[in-house]
């Protein structure tokens, strides 16, 4: 299969591939989605296929405005209603109980469905053109980290899907927030990510819970791994670059500018997560640098470490797993 690259004024002829049954990836505010009509059964298989995703794993659906939210979930409850208004669209998805309207391979077993609305205009209006709902995942490989360009999703994904529309870099870098709101009593925060366990408590006026994953689980589950492998810095900067260096490795460093300052004498490559007193960068820039990392000459990566009170819960959650237990 050849898969185009199209743009925003070729928004038409995408949408046509999408009710044709094809899939096809599409920027969106936190990160690339690989959409299907969330309708249609063969379409929705087509994503696990080509992203090579375990069946049982629940696949998120976009909207393209608020209301469509009584179309798709059942029994919602008023907290679900409070967050959509304040923060869709947006990096929120919501799991809710569903409705019995959309292919059972979206979200398998589950009685659930987990919706969203991004604050993309490009893929709020691909939604509408497509005239489905669009049951869309991260656009990469399973286990890859998530694509924030098109090149990204080509990078995966080439020759196995239809088309990527180019919209240019993803502003967050990271994805959504998944709240489980199917019990309102007992919200649950099963990933984190731009909308933080904060502000979801002080819009609900309720004490939300956060999953906590087993290492065990997790290492099951490989998550946005990169090509190269990962280390997060605990000990000493200078004791983990010589003992890389003594191994010949070649490092690429994954770190703030004073610490890049100080060592990019002794290593291969440097990728900036910009100033230490600074740290909104490091969610846009994450998984654009694990890609940039393993493409260069670098053969490991080594992290700055930290944590969620000075990068973010969504920062720290991705890193932990990036790294996939890999401590030095
Ligand atoms: O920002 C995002 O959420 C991006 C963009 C493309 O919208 N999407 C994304 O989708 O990250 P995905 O499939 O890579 O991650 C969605 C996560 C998965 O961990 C999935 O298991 C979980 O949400 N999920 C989806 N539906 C669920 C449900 N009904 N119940 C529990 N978890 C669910
Ligand atoms: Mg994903």
């Amino acid at each position: 299969m050849r898969t185009k690259r199209y743009f925003e004024e070729d928004i038409a002829e995408a949408a046509q591939l999408i009710q044709d049954g094809e899939i096809v990836a599409f920027p969106t505010d936190t990160v690339y989605g690989l959409g299907a009509d969330a309708g249609n059964e063969a379409a929705v298989r087509k994503i696990f296929k080509a992203k090579g995703r375990p069946d049982d794993r629940a696949l998120t659906v976009l909207i393209a405005d608020k209301q469509a939210i009584h179309k798709y979930a059942i029994d919602i409850p008023e907290e679900a209603l409070l967050l959509a208004e304040k923060f869709w669209p947006g990096a929120l998805t919501i799991v809710l109980n569903k409705q019995n309207n959309l292919a059972t391979s979206v979200t398998g077993q589950l009685n659930t469905v987990g919706l969203r609305m991004p604050n993309n205009s490009l893929a709020l209006r691909f939604i509408e053109e497509c005239g489905v709902p669009l049951a869309a995942p991260s656009a990469n490989l399973t286990g890859r980290p998530s694509p924030t360009t098109a090149d990204h999703v080509l990078e995966d994904l080439d020759g196995k899907i239809s088309g990527v529309i180019d919209g240019g870099e993803s502003p967050d870098g990271i994805e959504s927030t998944v709240l489980d709101l199917s019990n309102p009593e007992k919200p649950l925060i099963l990933r984190p990510g731009g909308v933080t366990q904060a502000e979801i408590e002080e819009r609900i006026g309720k004490q939300v819970l956060t999953l906590k994953q087993t290492f065990e689980k997790e290492k099951q589950n490989k998550h946005y791994e990169p090509t190269i492998p990962l280390y997060i810095v605990e000990s000493a900067w200078s004791d983990a670059i010589q003992q890389m260096l003594q191994k010949e490795e070649k490092i690429g460093l994954l770190a703030n500018e004073e610490i890049i300052s100080q060592y990019e004498d002794q290593v291969s490559e440097v990728y900036s997560l910009g100033k230490k007193d600074d740290r909104t960068l490091a969610n846009k820039h994450f998984f654009k640098a694990l890609r940039v990392l393993e493409q260069s000459s670098a053969t490991v990566i080594l992290a700055e470490g930290g944590t969620s009170q000075e990068f973010s819960e969504a920062y720290i959650n991705r890193l932990l797993k990036a790294a996939n237990g890999k401590v030095i």
